[in-house]
């Protein structure tokens, strides 16, 4: 089958390379001339494991094309994917601007029957609006259907190859088939395709992203607590996920859920019951916990050096918002650097995939360490921010010998207590004893 995506963000990249990889032929549109330039030159714009060689493949078996010329996939292609940003806007609520302009340009533009399938996050009721805005400028018959993409980032080949599921919010039969065909590869290895109506489509991404980040929440606050009672969460953590009711995954603590959809779809929902006098009590509620959460150490340190950071030297480890990719939107680091260098410490970081974002960022307001023992060099303290595979198992005398004071306040309970015990160091984590 022929598929046009629009967007080459990760969303439509990913798409994009997985649908060429099952075999259609696939068109990436995409406004910024550059960047599609560089992907028709084998770059991939973003970091993510595994894609690099999916997408050389495809492009040499010229399944894989991309393009700035909208019409020009358009015509090569039935159907249609929208895999737009959608922002929030000032109010928390999703932008779809983008969604819409590319909607009424696919209306101007088409000259036989499309499907347009939506993949980007987006309120209910979205996909009537791009069909509201594809009717407003074209007779030639459409549908539009709902498509929500589950994959994590870091894990985004893997998920996208390998899905738990796909729901396809849909209400015409014809497109209907289409989509089954699209997706007959995963169905014949049996994953589950669940037909819904659009709205409960555009629903479940919402409820599925929101039940997550409730989740860590969760255990976040239990987390918190343990300290208060000297339970360990470790072990509470392994106690409660081995009910399958609850499940091992998604109930680590830490500092907090970031990235770009955990608290932009908290807040989009938040924001979409509002409109409909609708309270979500609970999601405004882990919002707050969260935003806490993910400071909660800055605390710890301040009381570590008796209430006073000033010229204090601070290392972290780990920049990104969670390990495995380059990504800083909403990352717990930042919170932490901006409320550290107030309180007037001196930071030096290591991360060699997120370094090059945070440097636009944050400038040289921060040093950055080549490597995560130089990080160490003269530091009064360590804050791990994200969970690189690499912190795991370090060298606790190589770290004692490159340190001046040696204290570690661990954002991901990196270690276990084991591991740490006789090192001579301070270690605080999250929810276990200190
Ligand atoms: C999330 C969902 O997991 C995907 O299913 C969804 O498709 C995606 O959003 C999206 O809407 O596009 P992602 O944001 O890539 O994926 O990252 P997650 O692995 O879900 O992690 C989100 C945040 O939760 C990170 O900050 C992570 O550190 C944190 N987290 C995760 C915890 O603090 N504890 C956990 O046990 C798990």
């Amino acid at each position: 089958m022929n598929i046009t995506i629009v967007g080459t963000g990760y969303v439509g990249l990913v798409t994009g390379t997985t649908l060429a990889e099952l075999g259609n032929d696939v068109f990436c549109v995409d406004i910024d001339e550059k960047k599609v330039e560089g992907m028709r030159n084998g770059i991939v714009p973003i970091y993510e494991p595994n894609l690099e060689e999916m997408f050389l493949r495809n492009i040499q078996a010229q399944r894989l094309f991309f393009t700035t010329d909208l019409k020009e996939a358009l015509d090569k292609s039935e159907v249609i994917y929208l895999a737009l940003p959608t922002p929030p806007g000032e109010d928390g609520s999703a932008d779809l601007s983008y969604v819409l302009k590319v909607a009424s340009d696919i209306g101007e533009m088409m000259t036989e029957y499309k499907v347009v399938v939506n993949k980007s996050t987006v309120p209910v009721g979205t996909a009537d609006k791009v069909r509201e805005t594809i009717s407003a400028k074209t007779q030639i018959p459409f549908d539009v259907v709902s498509n929500p993409e589950f994959l994590r980032e870091g894990f985004a080949v893997e998920d996208s190859m390998n899905p738990a599921r796909v729901v396809v919010g849909c209400s015409s039969e014809k497109a209907r088939d289409i989509m089954s065909k699209i997706y007959q590869p995963f169905t014949n290895t049996g994953v589950p395709i669940i037909f819904m109506d659009e709205k409960s489509s555009e629903l479940t991404k919402y409820a599925a992203n929101s039940f997550l980040a409730v989740k860590i929440t969760f255990m976040n606050e239990i987390a918190n607590y343990c300290e208060k009672v000297g339970a360990d969460v470790d072990k509470v953590r392994l106690g409660m996920g081995s009910d399958d009711r609850i499940g091992h995954r998604f109930l680590f603590p830490g500092i907090g859920y970031g990235g770009s959809c955990f608290p932009k779809d908290v807040k989009a929902l938040i924001k979409s019951g509002k409109q409909e006098g609708f309270d979500f009590q609970i999601l405004e509620a882990t919002e707050n916990v969260n935003q806490n959460q993910k400071v909660i150490l800055v605390s710890e340190i301040e009381k570590y050096f008796g209430g006073n950071l000033n010229g204090k030297k601070i290392a972290i480890w780990g920049l990104a918002f969670k390990a495995n990719t380059d990504d800083i939107r909403e990352a717990s680091s930042l919170d932490n650097i901006k409320i550290l260098l107030e309180k007037g410490a001196e930071i030096t970081a290591y991360d060699s995939i997120a370094e090059e974002n945070v440097r636009r960022v944050l400038g040289d307001k921060i040093s950055f360490a080549k490597d995560m023992y130089s990080a160490l060099e003269g530091a009064d303290a360590l804050f791990i921010a994200t969970e690189w595979s690499e912190f795991k198992n370090p060298n606790f005398e190589l770290m004692a010998k490159k340190m001046s004071n040696k204290a570690i306040f661990d954002g991901r309970n990196m270690f276990s207590m084991e591991q740490v015990e006789g090192t001579g160091f301070y270690y605080k984590s999250i929810g276990r004893k200190t």
